[in-house]
């Protein structure tokens, strides 16, 4: 049962171990056969006997330092550590008896003499291993006293917003380092001196903020005792009950146990039964969950005929009643498809099939889209051509079979830092690293890692990198031939084998355009082909550009031609951006294609969509969020019902986002705050946070995990019971009694989703990567492991475009932009948490080189110009980037990075080309004109929702 689980979780002391080669043994009379490797310690505690201990832990390798697990081994002198002693055939062990106890009751007499017993008053009374210990050993009294030299009196560093260091409750376990270690892989702890001296720090004596700490939490999560305790349980107390739900920030989709005391979220605890993330966290999901219940929520639907007008509180049933009328009243007066819909990549799978069957069954048009459009749909375009299914090839836990990684046009460690964790762990092991990035990410260069080759391939040169690589692979005999003769098209084969090998694809040849040193890249690619394992991973650096969908198809061509796909530790791994972009591209969230990428256009696919929903379906695809603009500035389309995404910020060349908007007659947001968008927004929908709501988000390893309510949704409604709502007020009946029936519904209409219930994903253990039907009714966690999705590998031509966005002498730069760990996306969320701590403003990052020639100083103001547009960011002078390369991040809407981008897009999918924009950067003394704009109509918003007209309370 995961609904509510125990608030401690079961720990066997070691890790698992994995082995055909099984050990039988005898512990305390029971015998027991376990793989060979697993600790004494873990055996017993597979048999339920609890050996007692301080410094172990299941989720880090034995140290063996506290001595208190002390057993008896038949044959053997002395008394080994149970953690760090493996198992071996015919041993015999007690765990208990008189010596065994005394020296166990010795050593914690040593711990409690150096310890305050504050227990009554200690934040982790009730959830203390120490105390736990005391008890088990039966500590009575400490003959030592307290009078001697101690720690008692050691001062707590409180400098992390989230959690508190104590040292005076600290056994010096040593767990804490381990986990930034081994887990996380920062390296930011030391134990500093020797013998009683010993204490943990932080960096060279700093505090845990002025270390290299990234407050993952997993150092906190390893503390036996409340030395490392996060502030909200030292201010609120222990939780009272536990629910295992999902993260609602990036795709590594990481499970947590939410603890709770009633309503209140008392901490969220990276659940070590999670198979995305393996008890694993970062900053954001573990703490940065403030916002759910930030004083900004607007917790009442709103209404105003005009966006000058004060805003109007009104009933849920006078919003959805107003917002319906509109919607009927412009598809009267301009024609059906004159409305549309966005879906969110933060909602469900289930909310998200919901807005788009509300498009389509009561819209009667197929005008609806996501935000995946702005980041992973030439990830779906390219994988579908090439492979024949739209999504990533593995799971997470792959990573640790492959020998050698591209990581390209991602930076796992800001944005999918469980991931990179994981990542950094296998390199740590062995395995060769290749990174294709401008800038040099943190992964080129960190604590025990170090990249074999970075290639900083100059903006929008992706697609001739990759075919450069290609072109050493064929020319030099490195391609998988029998791979290749088996399992992909022959002509196509044939056909790119004699493109990439032209001499003008030739590492040489192309060095001028990407900029990368040739025998760099003849090196990175013959490691690649000849190293094993080979694995690519990627992100938006690849997507997010004119050529993305082109660079997607080199990348799976790359992986064809050297074999690296249907088997763990290789295989083509998209790094999806938000929590549920794979989810809401799987449910039909774009205009083309209805749940399951099956095209509109089909009269089979239609047909059967008609009949479980009972009217009739557009045959031809709708608009795309860029036309959906375009056909708003010429005059066809005047409503918009947009839920749980700001267009206004994350979508490029602002200043036509919101003179699109701005065209409009009505838009409805539901959305947790008054984001940008719900500026330009008529009527306002409370939006419901992921703790207050039952459904499913999809990972980018297409895994559905069960997300579950802990709360009451805080304005009244959950966001599917307000589609359903604004559904039935149009007249298109939706009865759903729960998120289970909606998910019940996608699985009897979409093949890959047959097997997928609520009830098998509890069965499951709380997730399941789809297909999950008939032919894997476990799910299939290793995609096109006999065979293509589509029969045979395609290979495609890809042959170089130079974007539009090239520099120019008036605009010499290229702009590209990214995320950092601290803020998620739009910032919406982590802004309203202490996260800003880390990072309050967005700045403008310039090489050295570039800096000098414009005479601008670290901390100057820069103004950042391209064709669209001009905003102002302080400058950060580094090398990180390349001469010729500006680097931001778009955290913070008054930055306005999008008021620069362009509307230059992909080819084949429209996502715009974020990546590559061509501007000048000067110093400056002011904000620029936009951003006075900005701040100016952002106070006015401001000031007509603080002024708001109150719904009267309902007199009884
Ligand atoms: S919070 Fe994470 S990064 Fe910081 S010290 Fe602890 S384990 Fe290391
Ligand atoms: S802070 Fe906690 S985990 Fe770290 S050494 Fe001290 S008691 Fe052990
Ligand atoms: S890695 Fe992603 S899913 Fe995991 S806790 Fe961080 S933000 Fe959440
Ligand atoms: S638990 Fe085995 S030595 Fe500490």
């Amino acid at each position: 049962m995961l609904e509510t689980i125990a608030k401690r979780d079961r720990d066997f002391g070691t890790p698992a171990r994995v082995s055909t080669q099984l050990v039988n043994l005898t512990i305390d009379g029971q015998t027991i056969q376990v793989p060979e490797g697993t600790s004494v310690m873990r055996a017993a505690a597979e048999m339920g006997i609890n050996i007692p201990k301080l410094c172990a832990t299941d989720s880090l390798e034995a140290f063996g330092s506290c001595r208190l697990c002390l057993v008896h081994i038949e044959g053997r002198r002395g008394f080994p550590a149970s953690c760090t002693t493996p198992v071996e055939e015919g041993m015999v062990v007690i765990t208990e008896n008189k010596k065994l106890n005394d020296m166990r009751r010795n050593v914690m007499e040593l711990y409690i003499s150096d310890h305050p017993l504050d227990c009554l008053t200690c934040p982790a009374n009730g959830d203390c291993e120490l105390q736990d210990m005391a008890g088990v050993v039966g500590l009575r009294n400490v003959r030592y006293g307290y009078d001697g030299a101690n720690h008692l009196n050691d001062a707590t560093d409180a400098s992390n917003p989230y959690f508190a260091y104590d040292p005076s409750k600290c056994i010096v376990c040593s767990r804490c380092v381990r986990a930034c270690e081994d887990i996380q892989g920062t390296f930011a702890l030391t134990i500093d001196s020797k013998g009683f001296e010993s204490r943990i720090t932080a960096g060279q004596k700093d505090t845990f903020l002025e270390s290299d700490c990234v407050s993952c939490g997993a150092c906190v999560q390893a503390c036996p005792t409340s030395s490392l305790m996060e502030k909200t349980v030292i201010m609120m107390g222990q939780p009272e009950h536990s629910v295992v739900t999902t993260c609602a920030y990036c795709g590594v989709g990481c499970a947590f146990k939410a603890d709770m005391k009633g309503q209140e979220v008392v901490r969220m605890v990276p659940w070590k039964d999670g198979k995305a993330n393996r008890g694993h966290s970062c900053v954001k999901g573990r703490f940065a969950w403030g916002y759910a219940t930030h004083k900004d929520r607007v917790l009442k639907p709103m209404i105003r005929e005009k966006i000058t007008d004060p805003w109007r509180e009104v009933s849920w049933e006078e919003a959805i009643g107003y917002a319906a009328s509109q919607i009927r009243r412009i598809q009267n007066q301009y024609g059906r498809d004159s409305v549309g819909g966005i879906t969110s990549s933060r909602c469900t799978n289930e909310e998200t099939y919901l807005v788009q069957k509300l498009v389509r069954a009561a819209f009667g048009t197929n005008n609806v889209d996501t935000c995946a459009r702005v980041c992973h749909s030439p990830t779906g375009y390219g994988l579908k051509t090439t492979l024949g299914e739209s999504a990533g090839t593995q799971t997470f836990d792959s990573v640790m079979h492959t020998d050698v990684v591209i990581v390209m046009g991602a930076n796992p460690s800001a944005a999918h830092p469980v991931f990179a964790s994981r990542l950094k762990s296998r390199l740590r092991q062995g395995a060769k690293l290749i990174v294709i990035d401008p800038r040099t990410i943190e992964l080129v260069s960190s604590p025990h890692i170090k990249a074999d080759y970075h290639l900083p391939v100059r903006p929008g040169t992706n697609t001739a990198l990759l075919t450069s690589m290609a072109h050493v692979i064929a020319t030099e005999n490195l391609i998988d031939e029998a791979f290749v003769a088996e399992r992909c098209e022959t002509k196509a084969f044939n056909e790119w084998r004699e493109f990439v090998s032209r001499p003008e694809n030739s590492p040489e040849a192309m060095a001028e355009i990407t900029g990368v040193n040739a025998d760099d890249l003849r090196g990175a690619a013959r490691l690649f082909a000849t190293h094993g394992n080979g694995s690519i991973y990627y992100g938006l650096g690849v997507t997010e550009h004119s050529q993305g969908s082109t660079t997607v198809m080199a990348i799976a061509n790359l992986a064809m031609a050297t074999g690296n796909i249907g088997r763990e530790g290789v295989g083509v791994n998209p790094l999806r951006g938000q929590n549920n972009v794979q989810g809401s591209c799987d449910m039909g969230s774009f205009p083309h294609e209805l749940p399951g990428y099956r095209h509109v256009s089909d009269d089979t696919v239609r047909r059967q969509f008609e009949q479980a929903w009972g009217v009739t379906i557009q045959p031809e695809p709708g608009l795309r969020i860029p036309n959906m603009f375009d056909a708003a500035l010429s005059g066809s389309f005047k409503a918009l019902y947009c839920q749980g995404e700001d267009i206004v910020q994350s979508d490029p060349n602002t200043q036509h986002v919101t003179a699109a908007l701005s065209a409009m007659e009505c838009i409805i947001v539901q959305d947790i705050f008054l984001n940008e968008t719900a500026k330009y927004a008529h009527v306002f929908l409370p939006g419901s946070s992921f703790l207050e709501k039952d459904g499913t988000f999809t990972n980018a390893e297409r895994r559905i995990s069960r997300v579950r309510q802990v709360m009451e949704p805080q304005a009244g409604l959950a966001d599917w019971e307000a589609t359903c709502a604004l559904s039935n007020a149009l007249g298109y009946p939706m009865n759903y009694k729960h998120p289970s029936e909606i998910m019940d519904e996608i699985a009897s209409l979409t093949p890959t989703f047959t097997g997928v219930s609520f009830k098998r994903i509890d069965e499951l253990g709380g997730s399941v990567q789809w297909p999950c039907n008939e032919d894997a009714p476990e799910g299939t966690p290793i995609m096109h492991i006999d065979q293509f999705v589509r029969g045979k590998g395609k290979f495609v031509i890809t042959q170089y475009v130079p974007s539009d966005e090239r520099s120019t002498r008036k605009f010499p730069l290229l702009l590209t932009t990214g995320r950092i760990l601290s803020q998620y996306n739009v910032g919406a969320q982590t802004r309203r948490t202490d996260n800003v701590m880390w990072h309050h403003e967005d700045v403008l990052e310039i090489h050295p080189h570039d800096a000098e020639e414009r005479g601008i100083n670290v901390g100057d103001w820069v103004a950042v110009q391209s064709r669209s547009g001009e905003t102002a960011l302080r400058a950060e002078i580094t090398d990180r980037v390349q001469p010729g390369v500006v680097y931001t991040t778009f955290h913070h809407p008054e930055s306005g990075a999008n008021v620069v981008t362009t509307d230059s897009s992909d080819w084949a999918t429209d996502c715009p080309e974020y990546k590559v924009t061509a501007v000048q950067v000067r110093r400056v003394t002011q904000p620029s004109d936009w951003q006075t704009h900005w701040t100016r109509f952002t106070d006015m918003q401001h000031d007509l929702l603080e002024k708001r007209i109150k719904e009267p309370a309902p007199s009884n």
